[in-house]
C-alpha cells in the first residue's frame, strides 16, 4: 500500500550510496536532502559544480548531522565528453553504487544542441542518462544489496512520439513536442532496460520510472527566459502559485521509486491525487505507447549508436 507513504518513512540510507542527476534543483535538491536526512551518500551530479556545492550546503545546514555525505561532482548531460570524464571519475571513487537517479531534465526550450549536435531536451533528458547509465552499470550491478536505476519521467510523455525519421526534430521543432518525445524516451529506454536486466537473469539490479505530478521548481521557467518572454514566464510563476504542488511533494514518487521495499522491476510511480498532478506516490500505468517492446528495442539502438555506449549485460 503507498497510500499513507510519507517521506518520514523513507528507510535508513547509512549504507546506500546514491548518485541523482540535476541534485542542485526543484526534485533533485528535495530528495538529495531526504537521503541526506537519512543517512546516505549522495553524488550530486550537477551541471554547475558552484550551484552544486551551495545546494549542498544549504542541504547540509538544513538536516544537520545525520552522518550524511555529500559530494558534488561536475556533470554535463548535454555532452558525451563531460559524461564520460564524470562516469571515470566515479568509477575509480565508488566501489558500487544503490541507487542511481535519472532525474535531470529541461522543458519546453527554445531549439538548441548538445555538444554532440542532439536536440536539447533529448539530449539532456534521454541520451545523456542513456550514456551515463551504461557507463555506471557495473558500479550497480557490484552493489552489495539490491540496486536501482530511477529514471524520472513526466505525464508529458502522454502527447509524445518518438519520431525515429527526425529524431532530433531538425525538420519541425515544437518545444512541447520534443519534450513529449525526450519524457516518451525516458519510460521506453527504463522499461527496456528492465527486460534486459530479466533476459540476463539479473534480478538484483532492476530499473523503473516515476513522475512528480506538477511540481514548483525551475523546470517552468527556463523555456521562457531562455525565449525572452516575460509574459510566458510570469504566467508560468503564476500557475506554480495557484496550481502546483511543492518540491517536496513532488519528489515522493521518486523517492519511493528509489527505496520503497514492494517496488519492483518496470514499476512507474506517480502522485494518486487530483489528475495525478498532486498527491502521495502510488503505482501507475503510463501510456501504451510507452510499452511498445518495437519501439523501445529501436530506440535503444539508436541510442547506442549516438552515444557510443554499449551495456555489458551478458
Ligand atoms: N516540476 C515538474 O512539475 C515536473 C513535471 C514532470 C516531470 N518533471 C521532471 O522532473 C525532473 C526534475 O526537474 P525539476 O522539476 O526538479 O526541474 P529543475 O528545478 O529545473 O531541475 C532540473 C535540474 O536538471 C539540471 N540540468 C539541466 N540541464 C542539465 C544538463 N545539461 N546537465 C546536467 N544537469 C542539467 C538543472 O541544472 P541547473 O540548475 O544547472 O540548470 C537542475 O539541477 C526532470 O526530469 C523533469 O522533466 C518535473
Amino acid at each position: 500500500m503507498t497510500a499513507d507513504w510519507e517521506r518520514t518513512q523513507l528507510p535508513d540510507c547509512t549504507d546506500k550510496t546514491i548518485l541523482i542527476t540535476g541534485a542542485n534543483s526543484g526534485l533533485g535538491f528535495e530528495a538529495t536532502k531526504a537521503f541526506a536526512a537519512h543517512g546516505a551518500t549522495v553524488v550530486m551530479a550537477c551541471r554547475s559544480t558552484e550551484r552544486g556545492k551551495a545546494a549542498a550546503e544549504e542541504i547540509a545546514e538544513t538536516v544537520g548531522n545525520t552522518g550524511a555525505t555529500l559530494n558534488v561532482h561536475n556533470c554535463d548531460l548535454g555532452s558525451l565528453d563531460s559524461i564520460a570524464s564524470f562516469a571515470a571519475d566515479i568509477k575509480q571513487a565508488y566501489a558500487s553504487l544503490d541507487i542511481l537517479c535519472n532525474n535531470a531534465g529541461v522543458m519546453a526550450i527554445p531549439r538548441q544542441e548538445t555538444a554532440d549536435g542532439f536536440e536539447m531536451q533529448l539530449g539532456v533528458n534521454h541520451l545523456g542518462h542513456f550514456a551515463l547509465t551504461g557507463q555506471l552499470l557495473e558500479l550497480l550491478l557490484d552493489s552489495e544489496g539490491a540496486s536501482r536505476v530511477v529514471t524520472h519521467s513526466s505525464g508529458a510523455h502522454e502527447m509524445g512520439t518518438v519520431d525515429f525519421d527526425d529524431l532530433h526534430r531538425e525538420r519541425s521543432y515544437g518545444k512541447w513536442e520534443a519534450y513529449g518525445q525526450s519524457k516518451l524516451a525516458n519510460l521506453l529506454f527504463a522499461y527496456e532496460l528492465q527486460r534486459r536486466l530479466e533476459e540476463a537473469t539479473i534480478t538484483e539490479t532492476i530499473s523503473v520510472a516515476c513522475h512528480p505530478g506538477y511540481a514548483a521548481t525551475n523546470l517552468q521557467y527556463r523555456g521562457p527566459e531562455e525565449a525572452g518572454s516575460r509574459v510566458r514566464l510570469g504566467l508560468m510563476k503564476a500557475a506554480n502559485v495557484l496550481f502546483a504542488q511543492s518540491a517536496e511533494q513532488g519528489a515522493l514518487p521518486m523517492l519511493y521509486a528509489a527505496t520503497a521495499p514492494d517496488v519492483a522491476g518496470g514499476d512507474y510511480y506517480g502522485p494518486g491525487g487530483l489528475l495525478n498532478m498532486r498527491g502521495l506516490p502510488e503505482k501507475q500505468s503510463s501510456s501504451e505507447a510507452s510499452y511498445d517492446e518495437e519501439d523501445a528495442q529501436r530506440l535503444w539502438e539508436e541510442s547506442e549508436a549516438l552515444t557510443g555506449v554499449t551495456y555489458e549485460l551478458a
